[in-house]
């Protein structure tokens, strides 16, 4: 608890980082399992839960990549998404632009469109019953080839309308951004918005290359980045958002304790840090979760917790007259309280 929580609660924001596949609750998991006769290694929702303690970010993939495997049917990505939106819509999330893997469900035998399908109809009824505004960004897994991605952003050519932009995630060390600067440089000629996870463990030459050789406009993670003076300087004078995710870098062991956490410090330095949830169902908390519990362990005042949610509007792809519309409610919540 912090005398802040209901500041917290009531505060608009958006959200730039969560990927789909990591709303995935244990409930739904077993439930997705029993309906579809799948056999898991776990006896029950509650030991599927116990198995949520990671010592690294490949520890989790594992769990999170094992979990994927009960979304079988566009049914099943729009039950996971509109559940996701509810939960957001019911902490104050005016907007969210949500990450998939579309190779996490190709590789496993999935038609392309089958996740995407149900992501978007998600999406579109989030936006007509909830209000929620949304877009979606798919992730090239980075431990896979060049020509895996090539091939996936292949597939997502035809369906641009419904893809803002592309992401990289998946295991950091080993895959430098390097690896994909010329699916970037494709997907950029085909007028997606680029970002990519980099700095999250990967050190701050990675983030160096996402910049350089990616040129994304918005950077996942970074916290490493702190590491590099000169890159601090780059990223503070090109305004560049950064999307940071409290509860994930303590569950994958990135910080040690919270009071650790280098948020307050992004902020002080003059960085666009933002909160985010990452893998809310994986990482014990949802955007308001992660809020309060940097709140609470870096003693954050109101006039942060506003900065982090404008920084999340400023960084997002919405247009300007958009981000106006946001920016006003939030005006309007920090003046009346
Ligand atoms: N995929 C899902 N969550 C991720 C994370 N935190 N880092 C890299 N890849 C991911
Ligand atoms: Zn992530």
């Amino acid at each position: 608890m912090t005398p802040h929580d209901a500041f917290i609660d009531g505060l608009p924001k958006v959200e730039l980082h969560v990927h789909i596949e990591g709303t995935l609750e244990p409930q739904m998991l077993w439930d997705k399992a029993v309906e579809q006769n799948l056999k898991l290694p776990f006896q029950s929702v509650d030991d599927i839960q116990r198995a949520y303690n990671f010592g690294n970010l490949q520890d989790f993939l594992d769990i999170y990549y094992q979990g994927m495997n009960v979304l079988r049917s566009e049914r099943d990505f729009y039950d996971l998404t509109f559940a996701y939106l509810e939960k957001a819509h019911a902490q104050n999330v005016m907007h969210s632009e949500i990450f998939f893997d579309p190779q996490g469900h190709t590789s496993r035998g999935l038609a392309f469109e089958t996740p995407l399908n149900g992501i978007t109809q998600a999406l579109a009824d989030g936006r007509e019953k909830l209000g929620i505004s949304s877009g979606l960004i798919m992730c090239f897994l980075r431990h896979l080839d060049e020509a895996d991605a090539f091939k996936t952003l292949n597939q997502a050519l035809p369906y641009k309308a419904h893809i803002l932009g592309v992401g990289l995630d998946s295991s950091e060390l080993g895959h430098p951004p390097s690896k994909f600067e010329r699916v970037f440089a494709a997907a950029r000629d085909a007028e997606f918005r680029v970002v990519a996870h980099a700095g999250e463990e990967g050190p701050p030459d990675y983030v160096w290359e996402a910049l350089d050789l990616l040129k994304i406009e918005r950077l996942d993670h970074g916290n490493r980045s702190l590491e590099d003076p000169k890159l601090v300087e780059r990223l503070v004078a090109s305004g560049m958002g950064l999307t940071v995710c409290p509860l994930s870098n303590l569950k994958l062991c990135g910080v040690k304790d919270m009071r650790e956490h280098p948020l307050r410090r992004m902020l002080d330095l003059g960085l666009k840090a933002g909160v985010n949830s990452d893998d809310p169902a994986y990482f014990g908390g949802y955007v308001n979760e992660n809020y309060k519990a940097v709140t609470a362990a870096l003693g954050l005042e109101p006039h942060h917790l506003v900065t982090l949610a404008r920084n999340g509007i400023d960084a997002s792809f919405i247009d300007d007259a958009e981000k106006k519309v946001l920016r006003d409610r939030l005006d309007l919540y920090a003046t009346a309280h």
